[in-house]
């Protein structure tokens, strides 16, 4: 933030001169990166944010947070009808995301309740593209088993065979910034890029991508990589039938949000062939299990543990943002977001 934002934000608080947030869902990297930057604001003027940081997620059981104006929220806190009601009965007036999907507000129940809702729609899309990227290569040249190998003094080349990326087709469904930032990427390694959505980018045909329609796309591409928001339309768009008219062994990739695939259609699909390779960075019931260690745990998620057995999934536990300029990016601008109300759904 510069300068002159850093002044209009703290003129806008001009009628508090002190703001308690909380923040939920944090864990030790986000709570050191937003410390150091109220800090420095707070040095700057003499308004100050007090922050609290609560390590367990938003939700209606621990919404009861009197005291603060601002909850600052992450992807797996569960903002429904309910929790929106007990923010509202403890004065909480704005609810700032800090990260771009926000499918788990009910946005017109806090609109309803007079709660300001605001997100950080873009930080880096490279971040999550790149991310994607590495999980299509990964999947593909198997350097994950390929590490584990030769760290055995194993240096069998056989199960570890792969396919050229340059000259096949991928399926990109949902251009906005993230899809753009892979579409740049895989014409890079000479791809055909085919793209599928409901508002086409004049910007993504002049890089060298064509639009289709989803069922040409699905029929079409080898590889199939998901970058649209959740929302009742794309809900389970993978699913049996879009799996069918998908070629034998198609690559998938989902690194949007896990709702947007039919996991009991996937692992049908995974059994069968149907899908060669699956990559996830996302998981519709992760809210139970990511950014958490469960490694002493019996985990109770049948579909779950049951994709994680397949030798040709490769599961990341929703890291697509997770690098130091992107978490730079989402501090300042979801701060930004609380002292000036911008980015305001
Ligand atoms: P964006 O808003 O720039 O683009 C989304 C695009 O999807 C838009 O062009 C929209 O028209 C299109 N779309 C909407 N409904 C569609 C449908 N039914 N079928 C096809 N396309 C559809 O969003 P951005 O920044 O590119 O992010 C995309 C998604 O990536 C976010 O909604 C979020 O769920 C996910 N994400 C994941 C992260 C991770 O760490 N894995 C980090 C950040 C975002």
């Amino acid at each position: 933030m510069n300068t002159s934002a850093r002044k209009k934000a703290h003129d806008n608080l001009s009628d508090q001169q002190h703001k308690n947030i909380a923040f939920f869902s944090t864990r030790s990297y986000e709570h050191a990166l937003f410390s150091e930057l109220l800090e420095t604001l707070n040095g700057a003027s003499d308004k100050t944010i007090n922050a609290t940081f609560f390590e367990h997620p938003l939700n209606a059981s621990t919404a009861c947070c009197c005291g603060f104006s601002d909850v600052v929220v992450f992807v797996n806190d569960d903002i429904n009808r309910k929790t929106i009601e007990v923010l509202k009965h403890c004065g909480v007036k704005h609810i700032a995301l800090r990260c771009a999907g926000f499918n788990n507000v009910d946005v017109d129940a806090a609109a309803k309740a007079g709660i300001t809702v605001s997100r950080v729609p873009a930080y880096s899309p490279e971040t999550v593209a790149e991310h994607t990227v590495a999980l299509i290569l990964t999947l593909n040249r198997k350097t994950h088993k390929a590490y584990n190998r030769v760290r055995e003094g194993n240096f069998n080349l056989g199960g570890l065979m792969g396919f050229t990326l340059h000259g096949k087709t991928v399926g990109v469904i949902g251009t906005g910034k993230i899809g753009q930032a892979v579409i740049r990427i895989l014409l890079g390694f000479g791809c055909h890029v085919l793209c599928f959505d409901p508002h086409p980018n004049s910007d993504v045909t002049a890089m060298g991508a064509h639009y289709v329609t989803l069922n040409e796309l699905l029929e079409k591409s080898v590889i199939v990589t998901l970058h649209c928001p959740l929302n009742e339309q794309s809900h389970h768009i993978i699913n049996a039938k879009s799996i069918d008219k998908m070629p034998q062994g198609v690559m998938l990739i989902n690194t949007s949000r896990g709702g947007l695939v039919d996991d009991n259609a996937i692992i049908k699909g995974l059994k069968s062939k149907k899908i060669g390779y699956l990559g996830l960075d996302v998981y519709e019931r992760e809210s139970e299990l990511f950014f958490s260690d469960h490694s002493q745990d019996i985990i109770q998620d049948d579909i779950f543990q049951r994709l994680t057995t397949f030798p040709n999934v490769l599961i990341t536990g929703h890291q697509g943002f997770f690098t130091l300029e992107a978490l730079e990016e989402i501090a300042k601008i979801t701060v930004n977001n609380i002292m000036t109300g911008e980015n305001a759904l």
